[in-house]
């Protein structure tokens, strides 16, 4: 599911415009992944905004909780970016609002259907083992 959310203000982003790698460290199974980002493949699923770290995990095959769907209305997709920060939007009101809700926020902590970064830099991003929905549907 995908699409956008008409009760939050629309982010700023720009799209990547030339190729650069993520590398995303699977907290749970302690799993590295690395994915060449090829601008003009973008977006790479239905999920999020296009071009957003929750968009390329799509691309390289991983599954990011997104209980919304990507719109910026809950806190599932909650990653840390440990490198290449500053390639990334800036986070909205909304975004911020929402991490507000989410488990162990740090510094670097993103939505990641809403973190778009611009291609100047290599990203690592941190996936988060546990996963706010099933600690909510155990109870
Ligand atoms: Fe809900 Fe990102 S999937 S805020």
């Amino acid at each position: 599911m995908g699409g956008v959310n008409p009760y939050i203000d629309k982010p700023e982003f720009r799209k990547p415009d030339r190729p650069f790698r993520i590398t995303f460290h699977i907290e749970e199974t302690g799993e590295k992944k690395s994915f060449a980002v090829n601008p003009s493949e973008i977006p790479y699923g239905h999920t999020g905004l296009e071009g957003s770290i929750m968009d390329l995990a799509e691309g390289a095959g991983i599954d990011i909780d997104h209980s919304c769907g990507g719109v910026c209305a809950c806190a599932t997709c909650h990653v840390k970016v440990r490198e290449g920060m500053k390639s990334c939007s800036k986070a909205t009101e909304n975004e911020e609002d929402m991490l507000d809700t989410a488990r162990d926020v740090e510094p670097d902590s993103r939505l990641s259907c809403q973190c778009v970064p611009d291609g100047s830099t290599d990203l690592i991003v941190e996936i988060p083992k546990w996963n706010k929905n099933l600690v909510q549907e155990g109870h």
